[in-house]
């Protein structure tokens, strides 16, 4: 055999073990390998102390893992803490398979079997929360990491507190991945937390940045599997305050404009981003090679932070979903990819409370509903969270104390803790005009 066709031999050799590896190792993985930050998800900004909340010691970070089975980072423990969420877990498991977890996420399930999420084939809830009943009109689901404590108690003390939520049509649910091993400690907490407040789902793979694409495919999965009458839902990040008295509003007054558009089933609501560059800077965090994304631009889509959907879009995005290859730009892959894949259109969102309206508003320079708004801008501070959703129950509040039923001193300071649901629809109804 003569140098030339040795090199060439060799040369095939070479070739066919790489085309062997690529088929072998699914690209999420080999991503895997190289991101190990456990704490993140899409809202990294300024996690803050925690402190008031009881909380483990510090878990082994990403790099110290060990090589464990991909899709197997935590498996269900045959006796956790909250009996309400391994109730549930079991239940899914005999509705769909009648195999108890431990055993079910060693054999494989058939595409099409909600087992799967993208290509995880062992998909479970760690956490769930029953189905939603039938006076839930919408669904928030807050993308949330493990860590993030503070995040969730601020939303829970403001925007989601239940002695408001309670009183409306809309539910909020906190999602999280799993923890990584060495970290019991946090699951456990996880345990806790759920235990106390009923309002976390997680999922079985990884809480990690670049497995955002689960949770937001899982946010989809959900309300089509246990919420699906619901006329929207709203996918928000945990530095984001949502304007849930302004959205009760919609909701209850026929003759805003706002109140048919969100009655759409085909609605994707959002603040449009629109000719968006490919990161390619072997410096930027966004970095996104060439095999995952080929284009030099993105389609149109919705930045993950907030979204409002309606159900026939949740349902096409979540098929397309379940089928589309891996892409961890959750909110470019769904909102944008697929939605295109889908036919489905956006609806460009038209006031935004920016950092500068966040100002004039806390400053008195401008008025809450001048213009009116569901969302702010990412990260939002914790004081100027709890001063707007301050100002917004004032507005809720204030004609309730004018109300005759609240015409007595003790009545009236007891509507400042629980407001009447009966009234909440009334006052969104006269707020705009007998307040301004
Ligand atoms: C556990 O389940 C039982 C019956 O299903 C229920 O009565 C009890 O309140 C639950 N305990 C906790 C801690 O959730
Ligand atoms: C909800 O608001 C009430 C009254 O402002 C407050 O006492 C309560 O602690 C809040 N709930 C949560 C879970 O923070
Ligand atoms: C994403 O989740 C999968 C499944 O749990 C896991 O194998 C993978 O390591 C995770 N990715 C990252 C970047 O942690």
């Amino acid at each position: 055999m003569d140098k030339r066709s040795l090199c060439l031999l060799l040369i095939c050799i070479n070739l066919c073990l790489v085309i062997w590896l690529v088929s072998v190792q699914q690209s999420p993985m080999l991503e895997a390998e190289i991101i190990t930050d456990s704490s993140g998800s899409g809202s990294s900004s300024g996690s803050g102390s925690i402190s008031s909340t009881p909380q483990p010691p510090n878990s082994a970070n990403g790099l110290r893992r060990s090589r464990s089975k991909p899709n197997q980072i935590y498996q269900p423990s045959r006796t956790p803490s909250n009996n309400d969420s391994s109730s549930l877990v079991s239940n899914t498991f005999d509705n769909h398979l009648g195999t108890p977890p431990s055993l079910a996420s060693q054999t494989p399930s058939p595409p099409g079997s909600s087992m799967h999420l993208m290509d995880l084939p062992n998909f479970v809830y760690l956490i769930d929360q029953p189905a939603c009943d039938k006076d839930v009109r919408v669904l928030i689901l807050v993308h949330s990491a493990v860590k993030n404590v503070e995040k969730r108690r601020l939303i829970r003390e403001t925007w989601a507190n239940r002695s408001y939520i309670d009183q409306t049509p809309l539910r909020v649910i906190f999602l999280v991945g799993g923890v990584g091993p060495n970290s019991e400690e946090w699951q456990q907490f996880l345990g806790r937390e759920n235990h106390m407040h009923g309002d976390l789902i997680q999922g079985n793979f990884r809480d990690a940045y670049r497995n955002m694409t689960y949770k937001h495919v899982m946010a989809l999965k959900w309300f089509n599997e246990k919420c699906e009458h619901a006329q929207l839902l709203v996918k928000v990040d945990d530095d984001v305050f949502m304007n849930t008295p302004q959205l009760v509003k919609y909701l209850a007054t026929p003759d805003l404009p706002e109140n048919s558009m969100l009655q759409d089933p085909d609605l994707m609501l959002c603040r449009v981003v629109r000719h968006s560059r490919v990161k390619r800077s072997y410096r930027s965090k966004w970095r996104v090679t060439y095999k995952e994304y080929p284009h030099r631009f993105y389609p149109e889509y919705c930045p993950g932070m907030a979204i409002v959907y309606g159900p026939d879009v949740v349902r096409r995005l979540y098929e397309a979903a379940q089928k589309s290859k891996y892409f961890w730009v959750d909110d470019v892959l769904i909102t944008g990819i697929l939605a295109e894949e889908t036919a489905s259109k956006i609806t460009p969102m038209k006031y935004y409370l920016e950092s500068k309206d966040v100002y004039n508003l806390l400053n008195g320079d401008a008025d809450l509903e001048d213009p009116p708004f569901l969302f702010t801008n990412h990260a939002i501070k914790p004081d100027e969270s709890m001063a707007i959703w301050q100002m917004a129950l004032d507005r809720i509040q204030r004609p309730l104390l004018t109300h005759p039923a609240y015409s007595s001193p003790s009545a009236a300071s007891k509507s400042a803790q629980i407001v009447p649901s009966a009234i909440i629809s009334e006052a969104a109804q006269t707020s705009s005009t007998a307040l301004s």
